[in-house]
């Protein structure tokens, strides 16, 4: 703890450091400061700092490469927002170093190496929490305290989606978004993965998973402006249809795909054998958005008809992402215990490598 807070580093200064977790770090002033920042381009992090600057928090040091950053003993835990395919070496050398780790997801490439880094972790007494946030934020507090208490009785079946054409087709993505369709992404762990965290959240850990999927569009054009002309090769699944198995008759199914031009279907509904709740993919990143619930009434004049349903309380944060170093910091001071536990994200990579099996193997893949 220095004087402002919790010391913090940000390690990639790319589009959803600058968009998400950089105005995150206003509402957390007091309690937590950046001191540092590292981007393998140096423009990217001046351009970090800057904003940290422009929202009048204190400008933090830029760093010089990640051996130096990682050696700043100001520096108490860092976020790190590289692409997925650094997530697990730079998780390493930050737990190495003696860092708190808050990742943003995949927590790695596979299951030998997540559960390296849980085990470097508790070795060193550390935090290693993982994105996404779905699971800490308001709502979706509210929403499992409900579900626990019995509000829809037992939980039987969560059908969800979340579906586009991918970052290629996001006018206004500021990364590359050529890595996102290549086997160390792809929908399911891109963007399938918060439904995926959230029906787990409420239903627990799955027991048994089994997909179809393939690659239905195999060529992108990108149309982010400045990148007019780029085309992109889709070198893993964009289309995955997923079922889970959570044992004692109760299921999921989750359809993950950047091949979706549009769809207005909702990103997720519970049902329970009392009633079902519904979640628009509208509101999906908002905090305290309302569900929309329905519950059964079987009386002769029974009344079932869709009502809104609001969270109590007002966060802080304005964006679902920003639940998580808001929750990483609380976990640090004490006044949290973990939600987005490393071992969570875990489980849901084993599901996502285990629908890959599965729609290699053409087989239903028992998951742990
Ligand atoms: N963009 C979003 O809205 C969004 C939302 C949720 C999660 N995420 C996740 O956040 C992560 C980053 O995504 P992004 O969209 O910001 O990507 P991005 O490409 O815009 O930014 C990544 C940054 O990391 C830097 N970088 C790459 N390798 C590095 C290394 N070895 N060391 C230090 N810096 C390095 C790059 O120079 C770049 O500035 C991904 O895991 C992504 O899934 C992004």
């Amino acid at each position: 703890m220095a004087d402002n807070g919790i010391g913090i580093a940000f390690i990639g200064c790319g589009d959803v450091a600058l968009r998400t977790y950089a105005p995150a770090m206003a509402p957390l002033a007091g309690r937590a400061t950046t001191v540092a920042v590292y981007d393998r381009d140096p423009a990217r992090a001046g351009r970090l700092a800057d904003d940290l600057a422009a929202l009048g928090l204190p400008r933090p040091r830029i760093a010089a490469s990640l051996e130096s950053l990682l050696a700043d003993p100001e520096v108490a835990a860092v976020l790190n927002l590289t692409p997925a395919p650094f997530h697990h070496e730079i998780n390493v050398a930050s737990l190495e170093t003696g860092k708190h780790v808050f990742s943003e997801k995949p927590l790695a490439a596979n299951l030998t190496d997540a559960r390296a880094a849980i085990a470097l972790a508790h070795q060193r007494g550390l935090t290693l929490l993982c994105a996404p946030a779905v699971m800490a934020t308001n709502r979706f507090r509210w929403l499992k305290q409900e579900f626990d208490a019995g509000w829809l009785g037992r939980l039987t079946l969560a059908v969800g989606q979340y579906v586009n054409m991918g970052p290629a087709a996001w006018r206004g993505y500021k990364g590359d978004p050529a890595v996102f369709y290549g086997p160390s992404v792809g929908p399911a762990l891109d963007t399938g993965v918060y439904i995926l965290h959230a029906i787990t959240g409420f239903l627990g850990p799955a027991q048994r998973v089994e997909a179809f999927g393939g690659i239905a569009i195999p060529q992108r054009n990108v149309l982010i402006p400045g990148r007019e002309g780029e085309v992109v090769d889709v070198t893993a699944p964009d289309h995955l249809l997923i079922h889970l198995d959570f044992g004692d008759n109760r299921f999921a199914q989750v359809l993950s795909s950047f091949a979706t031009p549009r769809s207005k279907a909702p990103a997720l509904e519970i049902h329970g054998e009392n009633g079902t709740v519904s979640i628009s993919m509208e509101s999906w990143y908002e905090p305290d958005a309302p569900v929309d619930l329905l519950l059964r009434d079987e009386r002769p004049d029974g009344v079932e008809r869709w009502t809104q349903t609001t969270p109590p309380g007002t966060s802080r944060i304005t964006q679902m992402i920003q639940a998580g170093p808001e929750h990483f910091v609380a976990v640090l001071e004490g006044t949290e215990a973990p939600i987005l536990t490393a071992e969570r994200a875990t489980h849901v990579l084993e599901i996502i490598l285990a629908a890959g099996q599965s729609m290699a193997e053409g087989c239903a893949v028992d998951v742990s």
